[in-house]
């Protein structure tokens, strides 16, 4: 059997200044794919790297009073500390100052002139420095570059030439009958409007500054940065130097790079493989924006955001879950701190946080942490089965199209499918009659069963996540470092008598910072008005909607003693509510139960939690009582 092999690259970026979240974004999009290719058998090659040569870089260098090479490596060093820090699993990390490069661009200019396809002019023309591009008059925009919009320089010097005009019509069948080769379509078509606008041959050489790979027959000159640059994708698998690897690899599957860039990935980088003779990759996928609050990234604006920062205050995995969840890719997407804020707290730590610490605490007490097989099954058990078995399929499917947002979603509603178990199936009330047992241990292990199988949806997306859920589930670290995606194919691979380890938050909430003086205290508590008539009118009473709600959840707030944070339904929704119960009750013995609460109270914001909602208890000095109506009731009965 051949073996299923997968090419990934990231643009190899820019050494002028540290990397920020739009280049983690790019990079964490390709290590989730790469990670996912893996888990499905593929033999995966995932490549980035810095882009190190150019007037640019040299400018830089010259400003800050140090040699390029002692400028570019110290930025080199932190772009690889920052794909550690984010879980970044390239297999090469290639740099265009290496000699293996060096080599293969001198070898293939020579290759392409020999063969007729590089001649020597005269350039004169705009060359925009920062993005090291050259521009016609007509392209420019308020005689400014039209993508970065910054003034544009004339240049005049004697030049080598790329034949791009010979290939036009080749490419141009290239892309019209490969429908898959630029993606998404509006790029596609901007290159094929690009093209049939007539392509210009390119200028590859530069004789005013020398931080450059040298033109192998003229030593005055350095190759063009780009030239030098899109060669990295053949250097790495060893087009030169090791044409066995080079023959696993190549074609790559997907160069990924952001839009702007698309037009050289898609008309320059295939025009010089054309020349050498060498197949073109299989795709160029365009992906969108990273935006701050609408605006481009720059330093200019000072909206920056650097990705070292937010890893340690937030952590890798809620980065990289935010990224792929809120984006969809080929699209804009915004990032603002709110939004990733609430994402970690409504989606990590309510949601994925909540399922396994409820889950294992409840095999930790009802079942002395061991789950146990048993073949009693019912109605709720099998919707929780299919939900599994169609989230695994269509999370596949939208995998296997690169619609990483849509496939996490689908996982998340596996999550939510099964908190709602446990509010169905009421593991606590099953708990208390030992002739429920079968039934217990059903439910405790079809809960444990699907924190394995989201364990192994979510690894590509939040690889040091994955393990922590496995491990905690009590599975072996052996047989997580085998996990395939076959692994999830199946509902029930847990082994009996699995211990479970003890339950951490893995995903503590953000508090909100900002917290009003006077919201501090709990709602309950809120200071008694002073009346001087203590009589109220019916109409009185009538303003205040008092409901039974059941409890769904219960936990401690961290670092406040007295407040519990409460998940309630109303019937129609959920709330999140902040009583000041703590020292009264234990979360879990309130589980379940149905109480009172005024549900038209203003939210207000305790600890950093919005809390909607007050529920009623009764006390004198030493006991507090939550009131329970005596009959069972559903969630959201008026009372009155
Ligand atoms: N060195 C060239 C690429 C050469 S590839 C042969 C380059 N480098 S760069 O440092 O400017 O990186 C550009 C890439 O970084 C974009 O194409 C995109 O992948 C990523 N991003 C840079 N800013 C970004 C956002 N604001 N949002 C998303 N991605 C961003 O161009």
């Amino acid at each position: 059997m051949t073996e299923k092999t997968f090419y990934i690259s990231t643009p190899i970026y820019y050494p002028s200044n540290k990397l920020h979240i739009g280049h983690a974004y790019c990079t964490t999009i390709a290590d989730t794919i790469a990670r996912y290719k893996r888990l499905t058998g593929y033999d995966v090659f995932f490549l980035t790297g810095s882009d190190e040569h150019g007037q640019k870089i040299q400018r830089s260098a010259e400003e800050k009073g140090v040699s390029p090479q002692a400028y570019v490596d110290e930025i080199v060093d932190s772009f690889q500390k920052l794909w550690v820090s984010l879980n970044i699993s390239n297999d090469d990390f290639i740099r265009t100052t290496e000699e293996r490069h060096h080599k293969l661009v001198q070898h293939i200019f020579q290759k392409i002139y020999d063969k007729g396809d590089i001649y020597k002019s005269t350039y004169k023309g705009l060359y925009c420095t920062p993005c090291e591009t050259f521009w016609l008059d007509r392209q420019l925009v308020d005689n400014k570059c039209p993508d970065c919009k910054r003034p544009v320089e004339l240049v005049e010097e004697e030049s080598y030439f790329f034949k791009l005009s010979k290939y036009q019509d080749r490419l141009l069948k290239h892309i019209e009958d490969n429908p898959d080769f630029i993606v998404p379509a509006s790029r596609r078509n901007e290159m094929i409007n690009f093209i049939k606008s007539g392509l210009e041959d390119l200028c590859i050489s530069r004789t005013t500054f020398d931080w450059g790979i040298k033109v192998p027959i003229d030593h005055k000159h350095v190759i063009y940065v780009w030239f030098d640059a899109l060669s990295n994708y053949i250097t790495a698998p060893g087009y030169l130097d090791n044409k066995e690897n080079f023959a696993k690899y190549w074609p790559a599957d997907i160069h990924l790079v952001g839009k702007e860039i698309v037009r050289f990935h898609a008309i320059i980088w295939p025009i010089i493989l054309m020349a050498l003779d060498v197949e073109l990759p299989k795709q160029i996928y365009g992906h969108g924006w990273l935006v701050i609050e609408g605006d481009k990234m720059s330093k200019s604006k000072g909206n920056v955001i650097d990705p070292v920062l937010l890893i340690e205050e937030f952590g890798a995995d809620s980065i990289r879950y935010f990224l792929l969840r809120e984006i969809t890719l080929g699209q804009d997407g915004n990032f603002s701190r709110d939004a990733l804020i609430n994402r970690i707290n409504s989606d990590l730590a309510n949601d994925l946080g909540n399922l396994l610490h409820r889950s294992l605490s409840m095999i930790a007490k009802f079942n002395n942490g061991i789950i146990e097989k048993s073949g009693v099954t019912d109605e709720i058990d099998k919707s929780l089965l299919q939900l599994a078995e169609s989230t695994i399929a269509n999370y596949e499917s939208f995998m296997d199209k690169n619609e990483l947002n849509s496939a996490i979603k689908e996982v998340w509603s596996l999550i939510s499918r099964a908190n709602k178990y446990i509010d169905e199936t009421m593991p606590w009330a099953l708990a208390k009659n030992p002739e429920n047992k079968e039934r217990l241990n059903t439910v405790l292990y079809n809960l444990a069963e699907t924190l394995r199988i989201v364990a192994v949806l979510i690894y590509p997306f939040m690889p040091s996540t994955s393990p922590k859920i496995w491990n905690q589930i009590g599975l072996s670290e052996d047989d997580f470092n085998k996990i395939t995606f076959e692994d999830v194919k199946t509902f029930g691979k847990i082994p009996q008598n699995t211990k479970v380890n003890s339950p951490e938050q893995i995903f503590p909430r953000i508090l909100v910072q900002e917290e009003p003086e006077e919201t501090k205290e709990q709602p309950n508590t809120q200071k008694e008005e002073v009346v001087e008539e203590n009589l109220i009118t019916i109409d009185d009473f009538a303003k205040v909607d008092l409901r039974v709600v059941k409890v769904l959840e219960a936990k401690k707030v961290e670092k406040a003693d007295k407040l519990l944070l409460l998940k309630v339904d109303l019937g129609t929704e959920q709330r999140e509510i902040i009583s000041g119960i703590a020292k009264h009750y234990e979360p879990d013995e309130l589980i379940g139960k149905n109480v009172v609460m005024v549900v038209n109270l203003k939210p207000a914001k305790i600890r950093g939690i919005v809390s909607r909602g007050m529920v009623l208890a009764a006390s004198n000095e030493d006991t507090l009582s939550l009131i329970e109506p005596l009959k069972e009731l559903p969630p959201g009965s008026k009372v009155k």
